[in-house]
């Protein structure tokens, strides 16, 4: 486990980010929206809330064609807006682990890292050429070791699917598969706290007895709330901010973008 250097008194601040969506060129769009432009708009955002946030953890879909240079642009771009805070990150569906993994130069971290009375655990929930999620064996165990080794620590576990249906027909298509054994595991060690996502590009949340569950608007196109046809919503694009206690209380909000238009083909019926 890498333990990052805290820089806050109490509570932590994390950041999530999930889903920028970056191609391989700076002007590349979805769904018309161009989507480094609004990863840009949804940083100066909280670069202007003035948090001094201790931790960034980015759920995936970082790129949407797996190339280097978009996980290049996708750190530059983190560093510009908010430079030096610790960056770990994740695999989505539409990611190339093995380019994303293996950049050279300094990369952010995997795996799991500890920060204070926090311990984060990021979960590969991807099947390789498929939209949908599931949890291998290997991840399991790797969990569940990590959980043992750290009993006692307040705990938030991250993966790139959704672990629950989010009420949308089309996108809970591709809920985690075999996530009943997630919370087999989960349901163990009450240290666990919350449980966080990305890929369904609007904010939900969720209580399961004593374990939180929350996903993050995505920095790019929104998907509409409990729609059951792919639609996009006009929100703008955002990110979930954390302040995570010594005591295990979890305070949570979404931000968004504020005052931007954007070109966006609304009327789409995929992406
Ligand atoms: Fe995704």
């Amino acid at each position: 486990m890498e333990t990052v250097t805290r820089l806050n008194t109490q509570p932590l601040r994390l950041l999530q980010l999930t889903d920028p969506h970056l191609g391989a060129r700076p002007n590349e769009t979805l769904l018309g929206l161009n989507t480094e432009e609004s990863l840009r708009d949804v940083l100066a955002e909280v670069r202007d809330s003035g948090v001094q946030y201790d931790l960034i953890i980015a759920t995936g879909d970082i790129s949407n064609d797996g190339t280097i240079a978009s996980y290049h642009r996708f750190i530059a771009r983190v560093q510009d807006y908010l430079p030096g805070i610790p960056l770990a990150w994740l695999a989505g569906n539409h990611d190339n682990p093995n380019n994303m993994f293996n950049l050279p130069g300094s990369k952010p971290m995997t795996g799991d890292c500890g920060l204070g009375q926090w311990h984060f655990i990021l979960l590969n929930s991807r099947i390789p050429f498929e939209e949908g999620g599931e949890l291998s064996n290997h991840e399991l165990d790797r969990l569940e070791g990590l959980l043992a080794q750290h009993p006692t620590r307040h705990t938030m576990v991250l993966l790139h699917h959704q672990p629950v249906p989010v009420g949308s027909y089309w996108i809970d298509g591709y809920t985690v598969k075999n996530a009943e054994r997630l919370f087999a595991i989960l349901e163990r060690y009450p240290n666990v706290k919350a449980l966080c996502w990305g890929h369904v590009h609007q904010a939900f949340h969720l209580e399961r007895g004593n374990l939180k569950l929350f996903a993050s608007p995505s920095t790019c196109i929104q998907f509409t709330p409990q729609s059951d046809a792919f639609s996009v919503d006009h929100l703008m694009p955002g990110f979930r901010h954390f302040e995570l206690h010594d005591d295990g209380r979890i305070y949570t909000h979404v931000g968004r973008a504020k005052d931007r238009i954007y070109c966006i083909d609304f009327a789409s019926t995929g992406y």
